[in-house]
């Protein structure tokens, strides 16, 4: 008896299960068709070595990769990795807590500690990644009596961060200081006025205009943000970010950066600057305090990389050398590179699918690199954004671009 009364529960149970599957398809599926038809759909295309400038893809085809976040070539560097593994058998797998329960080893107060100092800064606190970095700074620091500036570019955290706070909001346009000033004019009655910017901004490889920024954060007694997650390491005489490249070292009120990119590149974000800002976040932070402490390899991989980088330009050399290389040669070809000499180098084409239809082409001559086009850029604004690492050899470039001019006289993008 009580076995048929449990079938027929299971059975009942799995129609209701099933109900809302077809429910939750139902939903899904206009919008996947949706982002289909856009021609927006996000291809993964799968790896299968370490991230670096050669990378072996699924199917045993080796390509020279041209658009990995890793400017100083540090993901696969022999220090940084064995580095890791010390760790590993030393720390264990990972930590099991969040910071302030049991989730905090030496090595994590040890590279907050680095950072600090490689940003000449009071203190620095780790998160998971600098997604989390920019959800937990505007709430914990803002609050209804506070206005926040942010450039309408910023990076989705940025916004996604400022939108989770009580802080009146107001969006300047693109790097337009007149609109910025305009709206710190208006905002002159609030407690707290903050400056919100990427340092440089990643589809462009353009830069924040930071003097101008300063100039109006000291006249109108505003605070500076600057998220410089594609400056940190390796931006600037010395690899300091965007306040380094403005020679305006220690100007920033707060900075938020990753590990994910020319720091090693595993994982982990943070925000550098005064103690009691540092102290407040890890009080009240929400991605802080509710996630987990960043795992012991990922830590001492970025602790070794701020020892390879704090003392010396050899890495950053070679990446502005490399960059230089890049960008003389393909504007002696012909073509547009958009950005502010930065290794990011959008190649402008201009159409949408014929930057798709380039990308491709390159990749079968072993380029790795990718199109992007309208929503992630403006309309008829279609490019191949190049990144350059201080890991490419001469060679490697020259090879490039060799591929980017024969494509591009065969697609007619240049004579
Ligand atoms: C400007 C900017 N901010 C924040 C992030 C997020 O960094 P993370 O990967 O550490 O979360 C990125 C990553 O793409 C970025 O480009």
């Amino acid at each position: 008896m009580n076995s048929i009364l449990n079938k027929s529960l299971q059975l009942i149970n799995k129609k209701w299960i099933s109900r809302r599957m077809s429910l939750l398809t139902e939903c899904i599926t206009p919008e996947l068709k949706a982002i289909e038809a856009a021609g927006t759909w996000k291809k993964e295309r799968i790896i299968a070595s370490p991230q670096r400038t050669r990378i072996t893809l699924t199917n045993g085809v080796e390509a020279l990769n041209f658009c990995a976040n890793n400017y100083l070539g540090l993901s696969d560097n022999k220090e940084v990795i064995s580095a890791a593994k010390l760790a590993l058998d030393k720390y264990g797998a990972g930590l099991s807590s969040v910071r302030f329960i049991c989730g905090t080893q030496e090595i994590h107060v040890e590279l907050e500690k680095k950072i600090a100092e490689f940003h000449g800064r009071e203190g620095a606190i780790l998160y998971a990644s600098c997604f989390d970095a920019n959800a937990g700074l505007f709430e914990t620091l803002l609050n209804s009596e506070d206005t926040v500036l942010s450039d309408e570019l910023n990076h989705a955290s940025i916004i996604d961060g400022i939108r989770l706070c009580k802080a009146k909001k107001h969006r300047y346009k693109h790097r337009d200081m007149e609109d910025l000033e305009n709206k710190l004019r208006d905002s002159m009655s609030s407690r707290l006025r903050l400056i919100a910017t990427d340092g440089v901004f990643s589809m462009d490889g353009t830069v924040a205009p930071l003097l101008k920024i300063l100039e109006l954060a000291k006249k109108y007694n505003a605070l500076t943000f600057v998220d410089d997650c594609h400056a940190t390491g390796f931006f600037g005489n010395t690899g300091r970010g965007t306040e380094d490249y403005f020679n305006q070292l220690g100007s920033i009120d707060i900075i938020n950066s990753t590990l994910g990119k020319a720091l090693g590149g595993a994982a982990g974000g943070y925000t550098t600057g005064k103690e009691e800002l540092i102290n407040l976040l890890r009080q009240r932070s929400r991605p802080y305090l509710f996630s987990n402490s960043l795992p012991p390899p990922v830590v001492a991989s970025a602790n070794k990389v701020m020892d390879l980088i704090t003392n010396t330009t050899e890495f950053l050399d070679r990446l502005k050398s490399n960059t230089d290389l890049f960008r003389n040669n393909m504007k002696a070809a012909g073509f547009t590179i958009s950005g502010d000499n930065h290794p990011i180098c959008p190649v402008m084409i201009g159409n949408a699918r014929l930057a798709s239809e380039f990308a491709d082409k390159m990749i079968e001559q072993g380029i790795y690199v990718i199109g992007f086009s309208y929503p992630v850029v403006p309309k008829d604004k279609a490019r191949i954004r190049v990144q350059i690492s201080a890991a490419h050899s001469r060679n490697d470039i020259e090879q490039a671009v060799n591929a980017f001019v024969r494509i591009g006289r065969e697609l007619e993008v240049i004579n």
